[in-house]
């Protein structure tokens, strides 16, 4: 395998840094990852070089920004293994893809009656849209269980299809839990009855190749920052067949054929999901993470972070009162875990003192906080360019937490 951490690391200018004091220990890479100088660098060219509004101009700049802009959703088309670059529609993040879906498909498809299947170890985002969405058709929002590992219980997800579910949407990559989801065969028994799939792969993309001709699904959805990218864009992928048949989701510029008072006729796809100026800046930063991921490839980030991944949950495992939180045999990236005693604010907070950066919290996850019956949870997350190091720096500074609690 080709991976060079160190020499990865030195791309990240931020990573040379200190916090509190201390060289940073990055490992909240589940909320966003750092960014290579490369983006940054594309990012600032766009406004030194480029800066022109995208799909309008005739003139120089126009025409470049255009060109740039629309070469990133061939990379992207390329990166996640679509069928055509019409499928790939440029929104802020996750949340908005999302949202886009529920909100067109709810209103065109969705009845009194029908059924959207989730799991219960969903993000907020993954569950109040198709709240909104089942409540504006009188449909039922069905949660399929999770197992006490932190694993989707399966039997019951499939006990749960029925002829009444219209649309499952489940996790790739709990960002709360890590556990990594069997996508390819909960998509093949959901396309069994009929229903149309989403996987929300916010966490998996910067972790895993996703290919969603293996994965057999109908949406995915993914935001550019937690994959090196700027913050501020993300990615809806549809099957192109479906996605003419969904109406716009907003109104506006770029995305029409034709305006009259009576009457608009919608441009084709991607743009008819594509109103007013789009994050142009942001898209082409996002090119610049695709290049360089592709230059790690994936396949190497996966199996190095499967290595850093036993290591950090066998040294973690060694501090006392640390309990995880998901213990599923499928995992990547996440570990969330709570110390006896503690609650996990006061550990983020000490653990920061010492440079260590981690989450604590609910994770935008309250259901899953409720499941095990915890307020919050620490988060470590890891990203490609973490080290052994790190862990012993975080394992270090949880001792120190527990000398401070006297535990
Ligand atoms: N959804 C992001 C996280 O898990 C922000 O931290």
């Amino acid at each position: 395998m080709s991976f060079d951490v160190n020499k990865l690391r030195s791309q990240f200018p931020i990573l040379a840094t200190s916090a509190r004091g201390r060289p940073l220990v990055y490992l909240d890479n589940a909320a966003t990852t750092q960014k290579p100088l490369r983006v940054i660098e594309a990012c600032q060219n766009y406004y030194l070089k480029t800066n022109a509004n995208v799909h309008r101009g005739v003139h120089y700049l126009s025409e470049k920004a255009t060109q740039e802009y629309e070469d990133v959703r061939k990379k992207l088309t390329k990166f996640i293994n679509a069928s055509s670059h019409e499928e790939i529609i440029f929104v802020r993040g996750t949340t908005e893809a999302i949202n886009l879906i529920a909100s067109s498909f709810g209103s065109a498809f969705l009845k009194t009656g029908d059924e959207i299947l989730i799991t219960a170890m969903e993000h907020h985002s993954n569950i109040v849209p198709w709240q909104l969405a089942c409540q504006k058709a009188g449909a039922k929002l069905v949660v399929a269980p999770i197992t006490k590992r932190g694993e989707v219980d399966v039997a019951k997800f499939k006990e749960l299809l029925s002829q009444k579910t219209r649309l499952v949407s489940f996790v790739h990559l709990s960002n709360a839990l890590g556990t990594l989801n069997d996508a390819q065969t909960l998509t093949r028994w959901a396309k069994e009855i009929g229903a149309l799939v989403h996987i929300d792969c916010a966490q998996s993309v910067s972790h895993l190749p996703v290919d969603v001709q293996n994965l057999g699904c109908d949406f995915i959805s993914f935001s550019s920052h937690k994959m090196y990218g700027p913050t501020g864009v993300g990615v809806l992928w549809g099957r192109k067949d479906i996605l003419n048949k969904l109406p716009p989701y907003q109104g506006g510029g770029d995305m029409i054929r034709t305006v009259t008072f009576e009457k608009t006729e919608y441009a084709d796809l991607p743009h008819k999901f594509e109103a007013g100026t789009p994050n142009i800046e942001g898209v082409i930063g996002l090119g610049a993470a695709i290049d360089f991921l592709n230059e790690v490839d994936l396949k190497n980030i996966h199996e190095y972070e499967s290595e850093l991944l036993k290591t950090a949950i066998m040294k973690l495992s060694k501090v006392p009162g640390l309990r995880f939180i998901g213990e599923a045999e499928s995992r990547a990236s996440v570990i969330s875990f709570v110390l006896e005693g503690v609650h996990p604010h006061d550990i983020g907070t000490i653990v920061d003192q010492q440079g260590v950066a981690i989450r604590t919290g609910h994770h935008c996850a309250q259901p899953v906080m409720d499941f095990f019956e915890v307020p919050a949870t620490c988060r470590a997350s890891l990203g490609l360019y973490n080290t052994a190091s790190d862990i012993d720096s975080l394992v270090e500074a949880l001792l120190t937490v527990r000398k401070v609690f006297r535990r």
